[in-house]
Formats: structure tokens, C-alpha cells, sequence
């Protein structure tokens, strides 16, 4: 475990000053920011977004705003702000952000939820829309579905009405996860063994074979969503957690023409606007509202245990999110 130690060691708590509020600053105090997979990528050095060193830990996470500069005209004290993208750096108890950066959210949602709405869900409902006009009653197959964005999956595939193929790692408590997946609405649990077994084709005697699948994880996991896909169908690569590749049969590719395409949310957020972006985000609250929408399952850990958050994070099996509290 010697990347997932170093990723820890090279992270201390400092003292930093805070610059005064001008202008189009707003003065932020952070509330609550989680550790996901691309912080750690990103302190590791392999994601495709880099900040100069030395640099603030985090991507994401919800404050709130203190004060603001005499030009701010989108924000105002008290209002709930999310980073507008990567590379904010929110494992922070307070900063000084130029407005641009930030992005207002309601704040008649759970604290958890606006904690972890700016990137997992947003990809999961990007995913879910933008690659194939899926109608409801349509399936779509995903694997790390108790991921963060898995566990959005499930919710916003059940509340376009369509059904989902969930496949996850065995363990020892798998009907627990089962259960739990299967509360937020997933209609079929598997895990990597029992998608290889002939028996699964059966479920596609009561259900249409997916036209999409979304892939987290690469190598063996990613072959077999492809082998279950509709011909014609996509599989969208967000994730590559086996760090394995992703290896297509050419028979599939011949004979049921098969696409295979990536997503980046930061890529997303480039090529559109930021009301476009406020948009997704209002989209994503209504959801909440009505139930639709949870936070996954999270573990709070005080920022200055960050420590122990950042190494639970990086343990296999643990289904929880840890989020930083301030
Ligand atoms: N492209 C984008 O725009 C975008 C946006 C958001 C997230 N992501 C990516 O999506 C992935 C998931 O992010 P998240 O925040 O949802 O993650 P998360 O909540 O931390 O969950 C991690 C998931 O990965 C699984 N996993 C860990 N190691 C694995 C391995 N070696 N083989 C198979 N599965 C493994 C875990 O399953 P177990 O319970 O079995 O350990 C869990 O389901 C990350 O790679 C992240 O960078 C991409």
C-alpha cells in the first residue's frame, strides 16, 4: 500500500491566511466537502487535471458564503456555494474564492446531499441522457454500482423509469448491499461472478437488453457489460478503478456493432455554460426534493481526522463516502 500511504503523508493541516474580501471575492466558510476517488488521483498525479503545488486537497464539497466584495451580484451572505469546478481545493475550513468559481445551490436540501451534488450525480444524469434516447421501461447495466455515482445511477435511472442491472464485488455481507441497492431502486443486484454465469441471460426474458452501460471499473468487469449490451449499444467509460484496460471482443465489435465512448464531467462543464451547469444542479435538487435523490451512504469524519478518512477511502469494500466535516 505504498501510493495509498504516500498519497496520505504528502497532506498536512496549515495555517493559511486569508486575503481581505474585495471586489468580486466572496469569503466562504467551508461545512462539508467528501473524498472522492479523483482527489486522491490527484494528489497521487495521475488525473488529467493538475494544480500548481502547494495546493488545497479536495474537489468538492458545500460552504457557505460569508461576505462578499462590492461587485459580487450572484451571491450574498448566508447563500450555499458549490465549486463551479475542479481544482478549488475544499478541504478547507474557510478561503477566499473569486466569485466565477463558485456556483450558488439551494439550501433546502440535506447537507450530505449538497455536500455530494456538484460531481456524482451530475455524471450519472449526464450519462444517463446525453448517449442514448432511452425510453422508460429501457435497461441500463452498470458495474461499481455502490459507488458514489452508482448509487445515483440507481436513483435517477428509477426516477426516468428505467431499469437497472447493478453489478457489484462479492463479500461477505453482499445481501445487505443487495438490500440497500435494491431500496434505492436497482432492480437487479449481480455480482461480477454471476454476470459470467449463462443463467443471467434469463432476466432478459422479462427485461430488454440494455442499450447503455456505464463502466467504472475496466479490465474482466468492463469485457462482460459489453458482452450483455444490446447490438448498437454504448458503454461509457467514466472510471477505471481495477486500473486494467478495457478490453472489447472484436466479435462483438463486428457483429453487434458496439460503441465505446468516455465522459468527463470537467470535460462537460468546459464545452457548456455555467447556467447550463446551475441548470443540471436545479434538475438534481428537484429530484432530492421529492425523495428521488439520497446522499450515498457517508461516514462524517472531522477535517483534522482527515488522515483516517483519506485511508478508509482508499480501503476495498467499505460502501460508505467519507465526508469532511468543518
Ligand atoms: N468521469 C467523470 O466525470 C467522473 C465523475 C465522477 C466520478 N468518476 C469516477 O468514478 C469512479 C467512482 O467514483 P465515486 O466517487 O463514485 O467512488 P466511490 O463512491 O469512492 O466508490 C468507489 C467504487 O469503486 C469500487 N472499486 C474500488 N476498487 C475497485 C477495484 N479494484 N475493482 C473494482 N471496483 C473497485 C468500489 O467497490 P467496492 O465496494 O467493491 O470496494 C466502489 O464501488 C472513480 O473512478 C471516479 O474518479 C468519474
Amino acid at each position: 500500500m505504498l501510493v495509498h500511504t504516500s498519497a496520505v503523508a504528502v497532506l498536512k493541516l496549515k495555517n493559511l491566511e486569508l486575503t481581505a474580501v474585495e471586489g468580486s471575492d466572496v469569503h466562504v466558510r467551508m461545512l462539508a466537502a467528501p473524498v472522492n476517488p479523483s482527489d486522491i488521483n490527484m494528489i497521487q498525479g495521475n488525473y488529467g487535471l493538475l494544480p500548481k503545488l502547494p495546493a488545497v486537497g479536495g474537489n468538492e464539497g458545500v460552504g457557505q458564503v460569508v461576505a462578499v466584495g462590492s461587485s459580487v451580484s450572484r451571491l450574498k451572505p448566508g447563500d450555499w456555494v458549490i465549486p463551479a469546478s475542479a481544482g478549488l481545493g475544499t478541504w478547507r475550513t474557510e478561503a477566499v474564492f473569486s466569485e466565477e468559481t463558485l456556483i450558488g445551490i439551494p439550501k433546502d436540501i440535506p447537507l450530505q446531499s449538497a455536500a455530494t451534488l456538484g460531481v456524482n450525480p451530475c455524471t450519472a444524469y449526464r450519462m444517463l441522457v446525453d448517449f442514448e434516447q432511452l425510453q422508460p421501461g429501457d435497461s441500463v447495466i452498470q458495474n461499481a454500482s455502490n459507488s458514489g455515482v452508482g448509487q445515483a445511477v440507481i436513483q435517477i435511472a428509477s426516477a426516468l423509469r428505467l431499469k437497472t442491472i447493478n453489478v457489484v464485488r462479492d463479500r461477505p455481507d453482499i445481501q445487505k448491499l443487495t438490500d440497500r441497492l435494491k431500496n434505492l431502486g436497482a432492480d437487479y443486484v449481480l455480482t461480477e461472478e454471476e454476470l459470467r454465469i449463462p443463467e443471467t441471460k434469463n432476466i432478459f426474458k422479462d427485461l430488454p437488453l440494455p442499450r447503455l452501460a456505464l463502466n467504472c471499473v475496466g479490465g474482466k468487469s468492463s469485457t462482460e457489460l459489453l458482452r450483455h449490451l444490446a447490438p448498437g449499444g454504448t458503454m461509457v467509460t467514466y472510471g477505471g478503478m481495477a486500473k486494467q484496460p478495457v478490453t472489447a471482443s472484436v466479435s462483438l465489435l463486428i457483429f453487434k456493432d458496439l460503441r465505446l465512448r468516455g465522459f468527463w464531467l470537467s470535460q462537460w462543464k468546459k464545452n457548456h455554460s455555467s447556467d447550463e451547469f446551475k441548470e443540471l444542479i436545479l434538475t438534481l435538487c428537484d429530484f432530492i426534493r421529492q425523495g428521488q435523490l439520497t446522499a450515498p451512504a457517508c461516514s462524517e469524519v472531522p477535517l483534522q481526522d482527515y488522515q483516517q478518512a483519506l485511508e478508509a477511502s482508499m480501503k476495498p469494500f467499505v460502501s460508505a463516502k467519507q465526508i469532511l466535516t468543518m
